[in-house]
């Protein structure tokens, strides 16, 4: 018996088959377009994403020969989306987290002074990171729209709310705390909508869905709108925290850093909401179906593979981001180059909108090799930012950090990793942990896993890498780069 796993990213929708033991039994994956209708805006097809969806499911379904019991669904947080109740078509593309078109709606927000208020219900900041403002600027710019939200005609959501409605043939509108709190509308404090969000957003909380726990049995899918599958829908989590729970990030401390197409740092604060004045994120983690919240604190770095990705199709010096290994690796040092990837701006723990991409330190002598090496260095170096604000890195009671995704499989990163934050990097065999991560909630929804521990069971060591030792070098890297990051702040103003 194995679950479905589906993991609706930010380029693609992944889905897997996992196992009760744990491991992939087969895969599918689709990609889907990206569409940049002006400079920092970012949107994707709500339709071409359910396509992608039933393409990928169909693939690993295709590709096991055994019986489904579940389905578990994670995906790019904060990006929202409308459809018809009736209909579940999109009157317009979703307006995508990395979307920076509600710059000016943050500012306007701050200086009539709701900063402080919002951080203290959302545990967020004004930041066009999140839902809210998407939500503020289709109201304002898109008011023939958004008459049929207010009038209940349209549903508002994130992909997984999305997903559901499309697999259920829009029986069910809901999400989960994981998705919902970073809406700007969630309480992260009583775990539920927050009118006084609502109003000041401009949102009506009749058009969110429901709240439903992580893991249980949420919802069921219609066969004739999802792969002729009948299953129960029995977990939901956005990527980040479904990425923790795939690490068993269970215990309070537990921290993971997953490299995507930014960097997601989260570490477990159990029951206790803390706050950090240190620029992360407060944020839910997961709730169990006997309504028990754990809490995490965040650190988001918005470019790091992504700067590989623009490596390779921007300035065209790598024709894939594997080969960034190798090309770096040519060379024992960047030789003083440090590229600060600023492409969207600044996210934790500097959150500056404005500061842009910088390469500095170039001579005569500079290769390709170096500008690669600094790339890799770079995402080491943003995520040693983002620990050194953790509360429980600096007394050492974070004794190891859990990676995983995409550019984890690169050695020369994991290896620079350890040397910058100076403790042991450990690599899972599965790096692919978003969608694990939705397979575990899903199979301890339906009884697939008894509790937890059986999990925990699960996670198998692929690498361990040390840090080598020489803290002195490593701090001097470090020291450059922070002084770069200071000259590429505030750029865009
Ligand atoms: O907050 C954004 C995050 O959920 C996106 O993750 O993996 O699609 O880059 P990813």
């Amino acid at each position: 018996m194995s679950v479905l796993a589906i993991d609706a990213g930010t380029t693609g929708v992944t889905a897997v088959v996992v196992t009760a033991e744990g491991t992939i039994a087969a895969r599918g994956y689709q990609e889907f377009s990206q569409h940049f209708p002006q400079p920092g805006w970012v949107e994707h097809a709500p339709e071409e994403i359910w396509q992608a969806t039933l393409a990928a499911t169909r693939a690993a379904v295709a590709a096991y020969d055994g019986e489904l019991t579940a389905v578990g669904i994670t995906n790019q947080r904060e990006t929202v989306l409308l459809w018809d109740r009736e209909t579940l078509g999109s009157p317009r593309r979703a307006i995508v987290w990395q979307d920076r078109r509600t710059t000016d709606i943050c500012t306007r927000l701050r200086e009539a002074g709701h900063e402080d208020r919002v951080r203290e219900l959302t545990g967020l900041r004004l930041d066009p990171y999140f839902s809210g403002t998407k939500l503020m600027w289709l109201a304002e710019n898109e008011p023939n729209t958004w008459a049929l939200v207010t009038s209940g005609r349209y549903a508002v959501g994130t992909v997984d709310s999305y997903l559901i409605a499309r697999m259920t043939r829009g029986t069910w509108h809901v999400t989960d705390v994981s998705n919902a709190c970073r809406t700007l509308l969630f309480d992260l404090r009583t775990g539920d909508w927050s009118d006084e969000l609502c109003e000041l957003f401009g949102v009506p909380r009749e058009a969110l869905p429901d709240l439903v726990p992580n893991w249980g049995e949420i919802a069921t899918t219609d066969p004739r709108a999802f792969c002729d599958l009948e299953l129960p829908i029995a977990g939901i989590a956005g990527d980040q925290q479904s990425a923790l729970f795939g690490q068993t990030c269970f215990d309070v401390g537990d921290s993971k850093c997953t490299y995507g197409t930014g960097s997601f740092i989260l570490t477990n604060t159990g029951s206790e909401l803390v706050r950090s004045e240190a620029g992360l994120l407060s944020t839910a983690a997961w709730r169990s179906p006997d309504g028990v919240l754990t809490y995490a604190l965040e650190g988001a770095i918005f470019v790091t593979g992504a700067a590989v990705q623009w490596l390779r199709d921007g300035l065209q010096i790598v024709g894939s981001a594997a080969e960034t290994e190798a090309i770096a690796a040519t060379v024992a040092d960047s030789e003083g180059v440090v590229f600060v990837p600023a492409l969207t701006g600044l996210g934790a723990p500097h959150w500056d909108p404005d500061a842009r991409g910088m390469i500095i330190g170039l001579t005569r002598g500079t290769t390709r090799a170096h500008i690669v090496r600094a790339t890799l260095e770079a995402i080491a170096f943003e995520v040693r930012d983002v620990l050194e604000t953790l509360p429980g890195w600096a007394d050492g009671s974070t004794p190891v950090l859990r990676v995983d995704g995409g550019a984890s499989d690169n050695d020369l990163l994991c290896q620079v990793q350890a040397d910058q934050v100076g403790v042991p990097v450990e690599r899972p065999r599965i790096v692919e942990t978003t969608a694990l991560g939705a397979a575990f909630l899903a199979g301890l929804g339906t009884g697939l896993w008894a509790s937890v521990d059986d999990l925990r069971e699960t996670w198998q060591l692929d690498r361990r890498f040390e840090p080598a030792g020489d803290q002195a070098a490593a701090d001097a890297a470090h020291g450059r780069w922070t002084e770069a990051v200071r000259r590429a702040g505030g750029w865009a103003q």
